[in-house]
């Protein structure tokens, strides 16, 4: 679908506020240490990165690749594995930090796998949690933002691997097909 118009939708302030939130929260869950933060690529890693400089409990980090088969701006709940992570999990503290949850079949295919990996403690921090469109009983432990509605991009976000650059997150208008 071709693009027509992109519309604010939280400027570059607003979510450095909201991460700043979450960063507060997550710094008090994980207070005794021990946190391993896994950055799930490509979408998450600006917000993984703000994030992280705002973290005092001394974490590690890894990065995982995905992808979701399925038209541009709706996946397909078939999910794959591009790169996994290098950390071993087993009784590790985990906590996967992640763009967008939409229907949940992304973060239950990771979270499950994490579980296998034998991972001690396993929560989700997600930017945007899109909550009335989960297909899964997956709740977010950290959400920054609910949406119920829309396409966004932006702040590492992209549709069909544009936008990822913009500091700021907006909704797309697409033009009628
Ligand atoms: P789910 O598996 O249906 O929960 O879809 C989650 C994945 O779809 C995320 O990892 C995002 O990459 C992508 N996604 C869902 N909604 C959006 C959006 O509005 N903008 C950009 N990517 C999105
Ligand atoms: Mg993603």
């Amino acid at each position: 679908m071709r693009v027509k118009a992109l519309h604010q939708l939280y400027s570059s302030e607003e979510i450095a506020l909201r991460v700043a939130e979450l960063a507060g929260r997550i710094n008090h869950c994980y207070r005794d240490g021990q946190l391993v933060m896994i950055c799930v690529l490509k979408g998450a890693f600006m917000f993984f990165s703000d994030l992280l400089k705002l973290i005092n409990v001394g974490p590690e980090i890894d990065f995982v690749r995905v992808a979701s088969y399925g038209h541009g701006d709706t996946s397909s709940g078939t999910v794959s594995l591009l790169k996994d992570v290098e950390t071993d999990l087993a009784g590790r503290h985990v906590l996967l930090v992640e763009d967008v949850v939409d229907t949940g079949a992304t973060m239950d295919f990771l979270l499950a796998r994490m579980r296998a990996a034998g991972a001690k403690t396993l929560r989700l921090a997600a930017l945007v949690d899109k909550v009335e469109r989960r297909r899964t009983d997956l709740t977010v432990d950290f959400p920054g933002f609910s949406l119920s509605e829309g396409f966004i991009v932006g702040y590492g976000l992209d549709y069909a691997e544009r936008y990822r650059e913009l500091p700021a997150i907006y909704t797309i208008e697409f033009e009628d097909a």
